[in-house]
């Protein structure tokens, strides 16, 4: 029998989201029933090239589907200054060798979840368009759901305006939607994120002669690294949204707190804000539990044994 929790990762590939595709498609714990892209980091049609060249190269045959092309009710905000102008700059990976769905992300969320004899996990990786819709259009999906275990917010750490992280920035009506929808959510923010560091050090000791998935993967880090210490003084290279994976196949790396978190939509300067109230004091029912610490060598150790199974799959 196949125990193995079945995920869909939706995403905006991005050099974080390509490493919790590759760190997903390694797990034993976890089925990767499906990839969903959205907009962010890089346009629709960018991120969604991305995935299917990520896929491609890891040789995984998940589906993938297309979706949001721009925010609920916002213009879009790329980041190529973290990602590059491909999204995924640092490195040429394969041309598309897969046929993706011709469906869009949220009906195929939808689609998925109401097929699915057993729940699933959702793993949101960029801004929150697609879920949001999902939500909406089918309400009922939402017992279909085990958990949504995202990477966004942060209690104390922001990075695009002193109160905001990307994900929700981009996107706050869709993270409103989401974090209010009643289902159990895992926020895994920049608090842990951030010190989710693959080191140049871990990043060279990925290297293996003639490794097919290390070949792309190591200079695609460097570049992530650099910019990451260039803009922020990390040192290396943060992989955000690996992260979120890794809190699905092993939920100890990651230790959380259950609180209400709200998300700032109308603020002049706070826009897209998690308020976590970490003291109780809106009295207000908990509704996620806030990742606060990490294992932040076991989480590179798994990176590492990911890449090296990928490797050795590849041949
Ligand atoms: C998040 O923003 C994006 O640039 C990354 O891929 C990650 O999902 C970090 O704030
Ligand atoms: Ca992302």
């Amino acid at each position: 029998m196949n125990n193995r929790k079945k995920i869909l990762i939706d995403c905006d590939p991005g050099h974080d989201d390509m490493m919790a595709i590759m760190l997903a498609s390694a797990s034993k714990e976890v089925e990767l029933a499906g990839v969903t892209t959205v907009a962010g980091n890089q346009t629709g049609d960018k991120t969604f090239r991305n995935a299917c060249q990520v896929l491609t190269l890891i040789k995984d045959n998940a589906p993938v589907a297309r979706g949001s092309d721009k925010p609920l009710v916002r213009e879009l905000l790329t980041a190529p200054q973290f990602h590059g102008q491909t999204g995924l700059d640092g490195a040429d990976l394969p041309p598309v060798g897969i046929k993706p769905l011709d469906v869009h992300a949220a009906d195929f969320i939808i689609m998925t979840l109401e097929q699915s004899r057993e729940k699933m996990v959702l793993v949101p990786t960029g801004p929150l368009t697609n879920i949001a819709l999902a939500l909406i259009k089918a309400p009922r999906i939402k017992e279909k759901v085990e958990r949504i275990v995202l990477m966004g917010g942060g209690m104390h750490d922001s990075n695009v305006t002193p109160a905001a992280e990307y994900n929700i920035y981009v996107d706050p009506e869709a993270a409103k939607v989401v974090f209010e929808s009643g289902v159990p959510i895992t926020m895994v923010g920049l608090d842990v994120t951030n010190r989710a560091i693959m080191t140049p050090e871990d990043i060279e000791a990925l290297t293996v002669p003639g490794g097919k998935v290390s070949d792309v993967v190591v200079p695609l880090l460097r570049f992530f690294a650099r910019a990451n210490k260039d803009i922020f003084g990390l040192p290396g290279a943060p992989l955000h949204d690996a992260l979120a994976v890794a809190a699905v196949i092993e939920p100890g790396i990651v230790e959380t707190k259950h609180l209400h978190v709200a998300v700032e939509t109308a603020g002049e300067l706070t826009r897209g804000m998690t308020l976590v109230d970490f003291y109780g004091v809106t009295k207000q029912k908990p509704n996620v539990d806030v990742a606060l610490e990490l294992d932040a060598r076991r989480f590179v150790s798994m990176m590492t044994a990911a890449i090296e199974k990928l490797n050795r799959k590849l041949g």
